[in-house]
């Protein structure tokens, strides 16, 4: 029988990922919206991909287990779901992009296969946020997911806006992928993030057409590409890290933006230059 890839999140992203290394795969989609899943499971049928549509909410830890059960043996995790800043209020994404990645790392954690492997997508926005405290980062990484939303600096009057929701919640991925890797490590399996800049797809367009427009037309049009970046360049960083050529690549973090946190930090795109 095969291996199973579960891909979470059946968006632009994912299913370019998903493309990339699930030839040989028994490919479970699974959203929370299930149309959005038989879509992109039926694009991939007919591109030759062997798939199953199934729903899954991933901020609910037994919707993902769900998931989990019907899979059989699990080699590849694509984790690719989650809302933006413009999409959903505060508490939806530090359930969804915080707590639903953190779920999702710890369950399939504990069942992938020996040399398996997985990605989960983070983003470009948590390197911008300033450092927090090595006993928060501490805290983001280790505090079992369920109780992460009662961490101090989590609770809904310390979040100031969606974006900043959206950038703990990215921040808090890439910790997590580092403390799961040690565990994920125990049964030969490694687990790596990916840091997308702009990349268009219909979350980016919600954003482009959403209150904060401007500022990321800027941001692409300023960075050192000039251009936002494409799905496939990120599944190009996947497929490296998910192939034998990433096998001593574990716990990393991979920022992949045209070079707009530079630009941010450094350059052009410096929110206030005279500092
Ligand atoms: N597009 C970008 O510019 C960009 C940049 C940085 C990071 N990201 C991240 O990449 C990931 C994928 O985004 P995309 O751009 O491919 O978006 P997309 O909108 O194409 O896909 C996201 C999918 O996640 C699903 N989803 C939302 N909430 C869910 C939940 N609770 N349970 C299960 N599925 C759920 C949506 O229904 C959608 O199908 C997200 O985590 C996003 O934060 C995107």
């Amino acid at each position: 029988m095969k291996d199973s890839l579960l891909l979470f999140g059946a968006g632009q992203i994912g299913m370019a990922i998903a493309r990339r290394v699930g030839a040989d795969k028994k490919i479970f989609v699974a959203d929370k919206k299930i149309e959005n899943a038989k879509n992109i499971a039926k694009i991939m049928a007919e591109a030759g991909f062997d798939t199953v549509a199934v729903e899954c909410d991933i901020s609910n830890r037994d919707s993902i287990k769900r998931v989990i059960d019907q899979a059989g043996e699990i080699s590849m995790l694509v984790n690719a779901a989650g809302v933006s800043p413009s999409q959903a209020p505060i508490e939806v994404i530090l359930k969804v992009d915080l707590v639903g990645t953190a779920m999702i790392l710890e369950e399939v954690g504990k069942v992938i296969k020996r040399g398996g492997v997985g990605v989960t997508i983070s983003s470009q926005s948590g390197h911008r946020m300033l450092a927090l405290t090595p006993h928060q980062d501490f805290e983001l990484a280790m505090t079992p997911a369920d109780e992460l939303l009662a961490l101090e600096f989590l609770k809904p009057e310390n979040i100031r806006d969606t974006l900043h929701a959206y950038q703990m919640a990215k921040r808090c991925n890439v910790k997590r992928v580092m403390s799961e890797a040690v565990k994920w490590g125990h049964r030969g399996a490694r687990i790596n993030s990916i840091s997308p800049g702009i990349i268009v797809t219909p979350l980016a367009l919600d954003e482009f057409n959403g209150p904060r427009g401007d500022f990321y037309k800027n941001m692409f049009a300023k960075c050192p590409a000039g251009r936002p970046g494409t799905a496939d360049e990120v599944a190009n960083v996947a497929e490296v890290l998910m192939s034998d050529r990433g096998a001593f690549i574990t716990g990393a973090d991979f920022l992949i933006d045209g070079g707009a946190t530079a630009s941010f930090f450094y350059g052009e795109l410096r929110p206030d230059p005279a500092n």
